[in-house]
C-alpha cells in the first residue's frame, strides 16, 4: 500500500507500518526541524517541504497513493488553543485539503483516508464538514476516541481517529476487551535510577511550590501510567506530561522513554546537536504508533486485525 503522510512532523505513520510491506509515497510537512527528524530517520524517503493551506490537487493526488494520513495541528480544536475552529489560522491548512477532496475528479480520489487530531475535534465545526464531504464522496466512515492505555501501553493520550475507505471498511472483531497494561518499568532507562543527568532533574524550589499539582510516577509501581506528554513537556511543569521520582528527587521522562512509549522503533534517533526541549517537543506533537495501526487495521488491505 501507498501512503502520502500529510502533515508528517517526525513520522509516527511512517514507523507504524515499519516492516508491513506498507509504504510512504511522500512525508509533507512545513517545519524543517521536524523535517530534519523525519529524514534522520528514513533517509530513503521522499520529503517535501511545503505550506499545505497552498497545496495543488495535483501536489497530492500525483503519487496515486492508496491512503492519504493526515495528522492536521490541533491547536484550533483544543482547550489551549481557545478552540477556534475553522476561524483559527491553523485550520487552513486542513481546509485546503477538504476542498482539494470536495472538487478532485473521483478517480483521483485516494481510495482511503484517516486523520488524528485532539478528542476536541469531535464536536467541531471542521470535522462535521470533513465527514460530510467525505460522506458525499463515498467513502464509508468510522470515528473513535483511542487511548493507548486500552492497547497496553502505560501512558494516556486519548485522540481523536477517522477511517474512511470507498471499500466497506473492515468490522472490528478483536477490539473489543481493553488489553492489560504493561509495566511502566519497560519502557525506562533505569541506568538512571541513581545517576541522574542534571538536565533532567527538578529544581527543589520547583517540586516544592508545584509537587501537588504535578504528576511524579513512582518507577517501581507496576501500575503508574504516564500522562499525556505535551509539546510544553520541558517548558511547563503542570498538564505537560508525567515525572520520575529518583533518588535526587523527581526528573523529567527521556525524549526515549517517552518515544518508546509512542511505540516508536528502538533505533528511532533525533539529529545530533538537537536541544533537550525540542526533541520534547517534537514527541509531544508526534502520535502513538500502537494507536495508528490499530486505526489502520480498519482499513481493507492494510494491516492484520
Ligand atoms: C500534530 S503535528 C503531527 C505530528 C506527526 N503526526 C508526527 O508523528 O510527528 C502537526 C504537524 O503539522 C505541521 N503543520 C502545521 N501547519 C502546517 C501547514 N500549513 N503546512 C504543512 N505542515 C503543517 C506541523 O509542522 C506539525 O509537524
Amino acid at each position: 500500500m501507498r501512503i502520502l503522510e500529510l502533515f508528517c512532523g517526525i513520522g509516527g505513520l511512517a514507523a507504524a507500518i515499519d516492516g508491513t510491506g506498507s509504504m510512504v509515497t511522500c512525508a509533507m510537512d512545513h517545519d524543517p526541524a521536524v523535517l530534519a527528524t523525519y529524514r534522520h530517520n528514513h533517509p530513503e524517503q521522499q520529503i517535501s517541504r511545503i505550506d499545505l493551506s497552498r497545496v495543488t490537487p495535483w501536489q497530492l493526488a500525483t503519487g496515486r497513493a492508496d491512503l492519504w494520513w493526515l495528522s492536521p495541528p490541533c491547536q484550533p480544536y483544543s482547550v489551549r488553543g481557545n478552540r477556534l475552529d475553522l476561524q483559527d489560522p491553523r485550520s487552513a491548512s486542513l481546509l485546503r485539503i477538504m476542498e482539494v477532496l470536495e472538487r478532485l475528479p473521483k478517480e483521483k480520489l485516494p481510495p482511503a483516508i484517516a486523520l488524528e487530531n485532539v478528542p476536541g475535534f469531535f464536536q467541531s465545526q471542521a470535522r462535521e464538514r470533513l465527514t460530510d464531504i467525505l460522506t458525499a464522496r463515498g467513502y464509508d466512515l468510522k470515528e473513535q476516541l483511542l487511548c493507548p492505555t486500552t492497547l497496553g501501553v502505560p501512558m494516556r493520550r486519548e485522540r481523536y481517529y477517522l477511517a474512511a475507505s470507498i471499500q466497506p471498511l473492515r468490522t472490528l472483531q478483536c477490539r473489543q476487551r481493553p488489553q492489560q497494561i504493561r509495566p511502566l518499568s519497560n519502557y525506562l532507562d533505569r541506568r538512571l535510577d541513581d545517576d541522574t543527568p542534571k538536565e533532567l532533574l527538578l529544581a527543589k524550589e520547583d517540586l516544592a511550590r508545584f509537587a501537588q499539582g504535578m504528576s511524579i510516577l513512582d518507577p517501581d509501581d507496576q501500575s503508574a501510567v504516564a500522562t499525556c506528554f505535551a509539546a510544553s513537556y520541558g517548558k511547563t511543569l503542570m498538564h505537560s506530561g508525567a515525572f520520575l521520582s529518583c533518588r535526587q528527587g523527581a526528573r523529567h521522562f527521556t525524549p526515549m522513554e517517552i518515544a518508546r512509549l509512542l511505540g516508536l522503533p528502538g533505533d528511532f534517533s533525533f539529529p545530533p546537536g538537537l536541544p533537550l526541549r525540542r526533541q520534547w517537543h517534537q514527541l509531544g506533537n508526534s502520535l502513538s504508533v500502537d494507536a495508528v495501526r490499530s486505526v489502520l487495521s480498519l482499513l481493507p488491505g492494510f494491516l492484520p486485525q
